[in-house]
């Protein structure tokens, strides 16, 4: 016990972007690091993407801070044999229900979008995606049959308490903010839908200053490249949320730029939303702000160091109004700095701030 923070770098640029983080974490004080295999890495040493070992050692932190996982070439291997299976399973085993996955465009970067500057100058969406239920963990799944016959199957299942738990962040996290809380289905056509939408809409009596709204999820994809600025909160299901989430992440233009959270029963789970980059890895042209973020988000949620969290957002603002830039968020002809120099930049400017 006595843990505080779980390094798990993992796989592709994962661990070239934890790494920026090692001058900062060392120089904190009282804070207890360690760091144990995840992902691919995993699979190479130990056989698994989640060694028993490592989710032990995550059970016992206050939190677990993650680089990437996957790579082309664990893409031969069985579903559940492959690094992505790691990640659900830390996820369920750390009870972590709630992914909040925040798309703000930063107005440094204003132009990096690919939708009209206009359209998403000041943009600040905050999507709460259901993170152990839903499709991706419903039972009875797999495969049967032979042949033109043979299929594969899943089951889209949730229940009233999950979908009230996840809610129940969404609403709470709206109340914080412009309080607008929009939930997305597909209670048009399934049941599992129609008991989401159901179960929110019982809820909304307990929070009458969060206005609330349904959307079918096709349409909220299309109101999200439309109209993006008209949401605030959105909350929707596992497998609704990892598709709007990737676009509400490309809305703002600078993946590399966005962290998140998954919070719930246990130590909360943060990582860079860009995933492993296999193109880039090894290459010293990552993006580390997304996980100086996610560390700052570790700092709120976590680990009670608002201080540092506050720190490290600033130094982070600090270097882009500086003009430094990591080729992903380059704009054509401006030059750009390789991830250890943003990493070095952002630690000095923090380490400053802290004195
Ligand atoms: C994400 C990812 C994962 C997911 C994969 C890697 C299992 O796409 O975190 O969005 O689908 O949850
Ligand atoms: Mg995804």
């Amino acid at each position: 016990m006595g843990l505080d923070l779980l390094l798990l770098p993992g796989d592709g640029i994962g661990p070239e972007v934890i790494d920026q983080l090692r001058p900062l974490l060392q120089a904190t004080p009282d804070l207890e690091i360690a760091e144990a295999d995840f992902g691919g890495i995993a699979i190479d040493r130990h056989g698994s993407p989640l060694p028993a070992s490592t989710l032990e050692r995550a059970q016992q932190s206050k939190a677990v801070l993650l680089g990437a996982v996957g790579a082309p070439r664990y893409d031969e291997l069985p579903a559940r044999e492959r690094p992505e299976q790691g990640l659900l399973g830390l996820r369920a085993g750390l009870g972590a229900y709630a992914n909040l996955r925040p798309a703000m465009s930063f107005a440094e970067l204003a132009g990096a979008s690919s939708l009209k500057a206009e359209v998403v100058a000041g943009l600040d969406i905050l999507l709460v995606r259901e993170l152990t239920g839903g499709i991706y963990f419903g039972t009875p799944r797999g495969f049967e049959g032979e042949g033109e016959e043979r299929a594969g199957f899943n089951t889209m299942k949730y229940t009233a308490r999950e979908v009230r738990r996840v809610a129940k962040v969404a609403f709470e996290a709206a109340q914080r903010r412009d309080k607008k809380l929009c939930s997305v289905d597909k209670a048009n056509v399934l049941e599992v839908s129609m008991l989401w939408r159901e179960t929110v809409t019982a809820m909304a009596s307990d929070y009458p200053d969060v206005e609330l709204r349904h959307l079918y999820v096709d349409n909220a994809a299309m109101q999200l490249v439309a109209n993006p600025k008209q949401f605030d909160v959105m909350v929707t299901g596992n497998i609704f949320g990892d598709i709007l989430s990737d676009l509400a992440a490309e809305l703002v233009g600078s993946i590399g730029m966005l962290p998140s959270a998954a919070v719930g029963e246990g130590p909360g789970i943060f990582e860079p939303v860009h995933g492993s980059a296999p193109d880039i890895a090894g290459e010293d042209r990552a993006n580390p702000c997304a996980a100086f973020l996610s560390l700052a988000l570790a700092c709120e949620h976590s680990l009670q160091r608002p201080q540092l969290a506050e720190a490290i957002r600033a130094s982070v603002q600090d270097v882009l109004a500086e003009g430094m830039r990591t080729a992903d968020i380059a704009a054509a002809g401006e030059s750009s700095v390789g991830c250890a120099e943003m990493g070095s930049a952002i630690v000095a400017r923090c380490q400053k701030m802290l004195k």
